[in-house]
């Protein structure tokens, strides 16, 4: 997920997984992510949970 950093700031990454959320909700379906580590403060805010950390 990458926002035009022109336009960062104003909630679009939120209405975009959101939007992804929502269908799954709507299916019964979990989701998951991979974030990088500096993103992951925004999926936090979004109601993710840090399950497992990965070294690349
Ligand atoms: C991360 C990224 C997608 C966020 O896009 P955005 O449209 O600016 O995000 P939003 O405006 O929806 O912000 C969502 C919330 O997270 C916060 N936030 C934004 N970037 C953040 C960061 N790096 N760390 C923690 N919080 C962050 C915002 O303040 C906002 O909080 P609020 O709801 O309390 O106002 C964008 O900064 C980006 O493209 N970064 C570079 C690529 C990247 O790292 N992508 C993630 C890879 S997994």
């Amino acid at each position: 997920l990458a926002v035009d950093p022109a336009f960062k700031g104003r909630g679009i990454a939120s209405k975009l997984v959101k939007w992804g959320t929502d269908r799954a909700d709507g299916d019964g379906l979990p989701a998951y992510l991979e974030s990088t580590p500096a993103a992951v403060g925004v999926y936090e805010r979004l109601g993710f949970k840090v399950q497992r950390r990965l070294s690349v």
